[in-house]
């Protein structure tokens, strides 16, 4: 019903404004007055953290992407090696796992049986499973030895938002523990990101007060066959969940792409007024990176795409090869998809409305998959 919805005409749209809150919900109590965090729920104690050796993310979808992120903030915060697999394809090729290993399983839902079936194999050999969930009481933080709840509240739309935002939180709620926990030269920097953590709910809201122009630019977009997104670092798996919410969405062929494969292959596909989306990092920080999308951006344009730039605030390198800018608040470089997803989001759900299509039932999709 209308109420149910807040007043807004699908449950997408209210989904995605309540990101600050989700956001700030599953921040909260986790970061004490001295700006320390305290993940007292995780039951693994912290001298089984200590002796971890590897950590391995399964997860299915947008919380796949999620995941993919998670492994650039542990291996750097932590320097525990990483690899994030998708659910369905890990226990089916004989993984290395035992005792010193740990399993993040990330699901909204908790109820997805190939993140479920990755989970119990890993526990089979051994493995200790941290889930971070969304669903009290699910399956799969039943079945794991510890759990870590987003608190994004019920998720209804079948395409996920604010449980995503949700499930990065926690996951760089995890990688900065870890590293907190074990020690690492980066504790300086741990403790400023806490701090700018505490803050990014903010940064959000102030994203979401800026997408009229993004709303417009999808409906110009709405007869269109074909969107690219091109990512790097952190904008890669954001650019791979941008791309998958417009073919949820909109029905519309999206890929997305790590922007330095582009000449391995996929710049092939770049024609005139193709809408090329691209996630931009961090002019500060790496700044190799951020020159070389700005290159990227310049190749794609002179061959004719029509550019869809998503460049931090300040940001003038972009400007002359933009068709589009889109501006996002400044943050730092592993937390940028926080405030980078949100256009994304936004743009699919925008165009999906223009297309005429269900925006909270797409066809052939349910919220949660429990088949295998
Ligand atoms: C995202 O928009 C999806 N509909 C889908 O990819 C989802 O993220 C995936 O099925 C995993 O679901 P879960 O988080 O409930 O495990």
């Amino acid at each position: 019903s209308a109420a149910e919805k807040g007043g807004y005409d699908y449950f997408m749209l209210k989904e995605i404004a309540e990101q600050p809150k989700a956001v700030a919900d599953t921040l909260l109590g986790r970061i004490d007055e001295a700006g320390r965090l305290t993940l007292d729920e995780v039951r693994i104690p912290d001298h089984v953290l200590r002796e971890v050796d590897k950590v391995v993310i399964v997860a299915c979808g947008t919380a796949y992407h999620a995941g993919m992120i998670a492994k650039y903030a542990i291996e750097h915060w932590t320097r525990i090696p990483c690899e994030t697999e998708l659910a369905s394809e890990f226990r089916y090729r004989d993984p290395i796992l035992d005792q010193r290993t740990l399993v993040v399983a990330i699901s909204q839902s908790g109820e997805t049986m190939d993140t479920l079936m990755a989970l119990r194999h890993a526990r089979e050999q051994g493995a200790k499973v941290l889930a971070i969930c969304n669903t009290n009481g699910s399956t799969i933080p039943r079945e794991s030895d510890a759990v870590l709840y987003t608190h994004a509240g019920p998720e209804v739309a079948v395409a996920s938002t604010k449980a995503f935002l949700t499930q990065l939180v926690a996951c760089y709620l995890v990688a900065l523990y870890l590293g907190q926990v074990r020690g690492t030269k980066w504790g300086d920097e741990i403790r400023s990101v806490i701090r700018e953590l505490s803050q990014i709910s903010t940064e959000v809201e102030k994203v979401l007060g800026t997408m009229e122009p993004v709303r417009e630019l999808a409906r110009n977009l709405a007869d269109k066959n074909t969107v690219l997104f091109l990512g790097r670092h952190v904008g890669y798996p954001v650019a791979l969940e941008g791309a998958l919410k417009l073919k949820e969405l909109a029905y519309m062929h999206a890929e997305g792409f790590a922007a330095g494969e582009l000449k391995h292959g996929p710049i092939a596909l770049i024609e005139e007024d193709l809408p090329v989306v691209v996630v931009v990092p961090s002019p500060r920080g790496r700044s190799v990176l951020h020159d070389k999308i700005v290159s990227n951006i310049q190749e794609i344009r002179a061959r004719g795409a029509r550019t869809i730039v998503i460049a931090e605030e300040g940001d003038e390198a972009v400007v002359p090869y933009a068709d589009h800018l889109v501006r996002i608040p400044a943050t730092p470089t592993l937390l940028q998809p926080l405030v980078a997803t949100v256009p994304l989001q936004v743009f699919a759900c925008e165009l999906a409305t223009a297309r005429g299509n269900e925006v909270d039932q797409p066809r052939n999709l349910a919220k949660s998959v429990t088949v295998e």
